[in-house]
Order: C-alpha cells, then structure tokens, then sequence
C-alpha cells in the first residue's frame, strides 16, 4: 500500500518544467520532463497530494500494464489478460481515453472502442455480466496510451480534468483555462511577495489561481471529487490526512491582488467566483476601463492579464494594443507586465514598447505569446544600479 509506484502527470505545451518543479517542491521522487507530461514515484498518499496540489497538471496517471502491440488483436488479448476485478467490479462503470502516437495505429476513438470492448468482454465471459459505459461519471476512468508499438494501460486518478477546480460557477465570453491561468502565473515569478493586479479580468480566473499561489492553498482544495475516490482501494482516512496535512500548510499573504474590468457583468461573474472559492478577504475586483486607470498600490507589481484577442472578442487590434503600451508607460511604472495574445504579429507591434521575454504557449489549440515588459521605476539605467 505504501510502496512507491511510477506515475504520469500530464499537462500543457510549455509548462512541463513548472509542473516538475512544483512535483519536487511536493516531494517527488525521480521527477523527468517529458512532453506535455513529466513522470515521477510516488507512494498512494503522494497520488493523493498530487491531485489537492498541483497547480498545472490537467490529470495524474497511474500506469498498470505496458506491453507490446503489432495490431489490433494483440491489443485485445493483452488487455484480457489483465486482472481487471482489482480495479472494477461487474456492476461498476467505466470510461477510456485513448491518445496515440503511432505509425501502425491511428485512430485513437477506434483503439478506446477496442479496448471497451475487450474489458467488457473478460467480464461477460466471467460472470455472464457486464461493467457498462458511462463517458461523464465513470467509477473507473482508464486512460490507454499507444506510442509507436508501446501499448501503457493507466488508471486516471484524476478522473475529471484538474482544471476543473470547483470555484468557477460563471464565465464570461471566453475565459481560460485554470491550469493554463495558474501555469502562466507561475512563470512570471510570482510567489505572493508581490502585488497582483490583472486589468481584464473577466470571470477572475487569473486572480483566484493567483490567490491560491500567493497563500499556498491548495489548487483544487474547491473540487467535489477525484477519480481515486471510486477506486476499489480508496484509503478514505488517509485522503482525509494528506487534506488536513495541506490544509495546515496555508499561509497568509498582505500582499494586495486587485482585479479591474470595464464590463459591469464581467465584475459581477468574477465576484461570484472568488465568493464561490472563498477568497473575497484576498482579493478586490473593480469596474474600471484599463486605459484610464493607474496602478493601484505602491510597490513592486505584477500585471498579468488575458486581453480580447481579435479572435473571440471583437477589437481593433492595432489600436486596442497601441492603448495597452501607452497605458504601461504612463501609469504603471515599477510592475513587471505579463500578458498573453494570438496576435503576436500587428497586436505586439502596436504595444509599441520592447519585450523582455516572449514564451510560445497554447491556448486551447490558438498559438500564442506569453510577452513581459518590465517598467522600470526610473529609467533602465537607474533600476540596474
Ligand atoms: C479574454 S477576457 C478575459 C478572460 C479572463 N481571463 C477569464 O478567465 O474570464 C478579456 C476581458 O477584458 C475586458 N476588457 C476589454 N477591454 C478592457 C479595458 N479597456 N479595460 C478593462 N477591461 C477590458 C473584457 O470585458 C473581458 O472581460
């Protein structure tokens, strides 16, 4: 039960050395970078902690049977061969996710059908019965990944994706990604020590992620429920331990975390969630228009923000941009600004001041720039002495 086992935490394009290092701040063992994953050891309770804490891991894998494949057949036989009564029962439900990256197999909808059916099959041939499928709330969601003739057969701990937190009951036209919003934060350097303010802040994700960061609560201490709990070896007391031990590691932050927008139901929706989260005594959100605001505190600050892109919101792209630079420059000098954009051509150009750093990250599949302009309290020269 304690033993330490291999695990797969998948994640975004881009945020994998992020998320190794949170695993390694977490305690993690043999910790690897892979692509959009990073793999690591860690006993039952870590698989537990792991899933409270992280930040930019969309689910948590535990990986039961690797073997060889040549064709579809080979993939039916090998999994009938798996013991399936230790992770399901007859009357239990199951879901599978299938991802391949493979020059002999190709459809990944086909090999999740495939190996439904060779699941469902042992059991049939068992026990004259049936575990049926259910997509949305399985009690067992398995994930199959094919890479090459490399067939791994995991147990999704996770169950539903991570990013879905639990504190999001309203959204605005587009609004990001949990993960996507705390991955981000987390590269800017952030850590609490700082002020936060996000300009556009719509439903408020950047600021609840940044409120969790800042006082060290955990990512999805809001969520109703993880996949390992429906396993048929749910340790319940000691998911309850690892909850408290995360619970009792919550710090407190006097930092200040400002969230503006200049649409009133923008405001209102990001006020519901950070109510929902239970972070009202964090942060503040006011109806404010970017362009005719000024910094809001005194200090070392940092502005991190998801503005319209052109390609959901309709904006006029040079000029929107051209705003963004000037408003930097004239009223936010001291603050390292952060934000992302698809229009990394004409939108970027328009801000009309130098980057200092440009990421290549993905929102949803829309390739983006995470941009930083670091304003200087003086000039350049002055801060560098
Ligand atoms: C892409 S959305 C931000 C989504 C947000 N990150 C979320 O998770 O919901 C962009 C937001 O910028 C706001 N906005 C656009 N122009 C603005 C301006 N000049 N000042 C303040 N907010 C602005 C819009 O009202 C919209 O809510």
């Amino acid at each position: 039960m304690n033993e330490n086992f291999k695990m797969t935490a998948k994640t975004l394009y881009g945020f994998e050395s992020i998320l190794a290092k949170e695993l390694r701040n977490l305690g993690a063992i043999g910790v690897k970078e892979g692509v959009r994953s990073v793999t690591f050891f860690g006993d039952t309770g870590f698989m537990y902690k792991a899933n409270m804490a992280l930040r930019t891991a969309i689910r948590i894998l535990k990986p039961i049977e690797r073997f060889k494949i040549y064709n579809e057949n080979d993939l039916y036989k090998n999994l009938q061969k798996i013991n399936w009564e230790k992770y399901l029962q007859v009357h239990n439900t199951l879901a599978i996710d299938a991802a391949v990256h493979s020059s002999i197999f190709t459809h990944s909808q086909y090999i999740a059908l495939k190996s439904k059916d060779a699941i469902v099959d042992y059991f049939r041939n068992k026990y004259g019965e049936r575990p049926n499928v259910d997509i949305k709330h399985p009690d067992l969601q398995l994930n199959i990944h094919i890479q090459e003739d490399t067939c791994t057969v995991s147990l999704d701990s996770s169950g539903m994706s991570l990013h879905k937190r639990g504190y999001r009951i309203s959204t605005n036209i587009a609004p990001i990604n949990e993960v996507f919003a705390a991955g981000l934060i987390l590269m800017t350097g952030y850590n609490g020590s700082q002020h936060f303010v996000d300009p556009m802040c719509g439903s408020g994700t950047m600021l609840i992620e940044a409120a969790m960061i800042a006082n060290s609560i955990p990512a999805n201490i809001n969520r109703i429920e993880f996949g390992f709990e429906k396993w048929v070896d749910f340790d319940n007391d000691l998911f309850e331990k690892i909850h408290d031990s995360l619970l009792k590691k919550i710090t407190y932050s006097s930092q200040k975390i400002i969230g503006f927008d200049k649409a009133p139901s923008a405001v209102r929706k990001a006020q519901e969630n950070i109510k929902n989260a239970n972070l009202d005594e964090f942060i503040i959100v006011e109806k404010q228009d970017f362009f005719n605001s000024e910094k809001p505190v005194e200090g070392k600050t940092i502005l991190c923000f998801n503005p319209p892109y052109g390609e959901r919101l309709s904006i006029n792209v040079p000029i929107f941009y051209k705003e963004i630079g000037n408003t930097l420059k004239q009223n936010y000098t001291d603050t390292d600004a952060w934000f992302i954009t698809s229009d990394f051509n004409t939108g970027i150009k328009s801000v009309g001041l130098r980057t200092s750093r440009k990421i290549k990250v993905f929102n949803g599949s829309l390739e983006c720039r995470f941009v930083k302009y670091e304003m200087y309290k003086g000039s350049r020269k002055m801060s560098k002495q």
